[in-house]
């Protein structure tokens, strides 16, 4: 058997804080109780003046991704490491298909290229095109392979594009399956025009990919997407809200009752589009990804949307390409790969900029790194929560740590770091995954292939929401 005692800390959960010790035998919590004692042969770690918090959940990482006409530096061992170093256990990715290939084919390469995984991970299923076969596989991945969640590609257009035909048959079948849609919020239309107008102005460096994803291309797209929701009666994942156009969609909606829900990335709460106009081209291209990191301004309106409960999770979209492949698009910012890295500095950019600031409290830090995640795409309580019976997934965060961040140090194989240089304080001291010390004191113990698939059920009989648009403007009869 073996055991590990975190003694001293508080534990914090999106509930609540208390000063308590955590047991954890053979992978799972076992006992959050005061003066627990250490059974023989167990490992102690002492929490005094930490908090002992759920592991990181990141709702959103590609790992090992064919995009763009390249792959991601990281692999699921390279990619779920470094997230272990920076106190996440757990990651949903993207299993992505070709348009034309059959879901449960993309599903099991997928499966075997997580294999090696370091941490607990999961899969959203994108929908890249329709037909009866696509309909049937998503009846199959909900009800054998434990996918509850469904991602549409707005944006991407002669790639992995959804028009709204393929949107409203996904969103409807994703109703009757109890499964999330989720999406990618950019009109690709809009996007693959601006590109083109951008490109006849002689603009051909990155400078040119923010002006080719304005703001209101993102909103558009959001608004779609909510609307055909509504329309329905199916709850919708927006993911990476850059924008204070997207967040307010999000906002209008749920202010009307509807069951809207927004993830933020760490990047965009951070960044702003200045990245775009540096005169180097490799460190303008390594921040292109999208949506586009924005004008100062909407940075505030995302912080507010986490802080008023409009906007819910936080990831990353870790997806990490070196200089040699971004310089692809040394010509041609098109086709620049879109992605940046950060799964390892999510929660210390968050926790620093948003807990040492005073913007959120440490439980509503769990809840955005965590709970919210665990809870929206039924893994809760077995992830997300420090209770008994819950897995022994744990991060005893330092608050007084500092660490600079930089490539230099990262553990992802990415060669850029979006946050070099940035001081943050508050770092993880120790990473637990499955009751196991992954990470200690700057030391990583990551181990390949020790992760394990985590099937998400469905959701229940509640899942359906109020088709509030089509009730409100219900017809009647006319009488003549
Ligand atoms: O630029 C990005 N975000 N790359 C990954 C694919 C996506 O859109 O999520
Ligand atoms: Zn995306
Ligand atoms: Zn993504």
């Amino acid at each position: 058997m073996t055991s590990l005692l975190i003694r001293g800390g508080t534990v914090v959960n999106a509930d609540r804080s208390f000063a308590c010790d955590v047991l954890c035998q053979d992978g799972l919590i076992v006992a959050v109780g005061e003066n627990l004692q250490a059974p023989s042969g167990a490992t102690v770690v002492d929490a005094g003046g930490q908090y002992v918090m759920p592991g990181g959940i990141d709702p959103h990482t590609h790992m090992q991704l064919p995009f763009m006409g390249t792959t991601t530096m990281d692999d699921f061992f390279s990619g779920t490491a470094a997230a272990m170093a920076g106190g996440t256990t757990s990651i949903i990715d993207f299993v992505i298909p070709n348009p034309q290939q059959p879901l449960l084919e993309a599903y099991q390469t997928w499966r075997g290229w997580a294999e090696k995984s370091a941490s607990d991970y999961s899969f959203h299923m994108a929908i890249t095109w329709w037909d009866e076969s696509v309909k049937r596989d998503m009846g199959t991945l909900v009800q054998q392979e434990g996918i509850n969640s469904f991602k549409h590609f707005m944006a991407y257009k002669n790639a992995i594009m959804c028009d709204d035909e393929t949107l409203v048959n996904s969103f409807k079948r994703a109703l009757e399956l109890g499964a999330m849609p989720t999406v990618h919020a950019e009109n690709g239309e809009l996007v693959y025009l601006l590109q083109r107008e951008v490109a006849a102005l002689g603009i051909t460096g990155p400078e040119g990919h923010p002006l080719s994803r304005p703001p209101m291309v993102e909103g558009e797209a959001a608004n779609r997407a909510i609307a055909i929701a509504d329309v329905l009666g199916v709850p919708i994942y927006v993911v990476h809200v850059s924008c204070i156009e997207s967040a307010e969609a999000i906002a209008r909606a749920r202010a009307r009752g509807q069951r809207v829900y927004g993830e933020v990335l760490a990047g965009h709460l951070l960044l702003d589009d200045s990245v775009y106009r540096d005169p180097d081209f490799a460190s303008a291209a390594a921040h292109v990804m999208s949506p586009p990191f924005r004008p100062k301004g909407h940075q505030e309106a995302l912080w507010r949307g986490l802080q008023s409960g409009n906007l819910h999770t936080t990831a990353t979209d870790h997806c990490t390409f070196c200089a040699a492949q971004k310089a692809a698009g040394r010509d041609d910012f098109s086709k620049i790969p879109n992605g940046c890295g950060g799964v390892e500095e999510r929660l210390a950019v968050i926790w620093d900029a948003g807990v040492n600031s005073g913007r959120l409290t440490p439980s509503e830090f769990v809840a955005i790194t965590s709970a919210n995640t665990a809870k929206l795409f039924n893994l809760y309580p077995r992830k997300g929560s420090v209770s008994v019976g819950a897995d022994a997934d744990l991060v005893v965060w330092d608050p007084q740590g500092t660490k600079t961040l930089s490539a230099k140090t990262q553990h992802s194989l990415g060669d850029f770091n979006v946050f070099e240089g940035r001081t943050v304080r508050g770092i993880p001291s120790h990473t637990v995954s499955q009751g196991v010390l992954v990470f200690a004191q700057g030391e990583l113990r990551a181990e390949r292939g020790k992760g394990r698939y985590l099937k998400r059920p469905a959701f229940g009989a509640n899942f359906a929401a109020a088709k509030l648009r089509s009730e409100a403007n219900a017809p009647t009869a006319v009488q003549r």
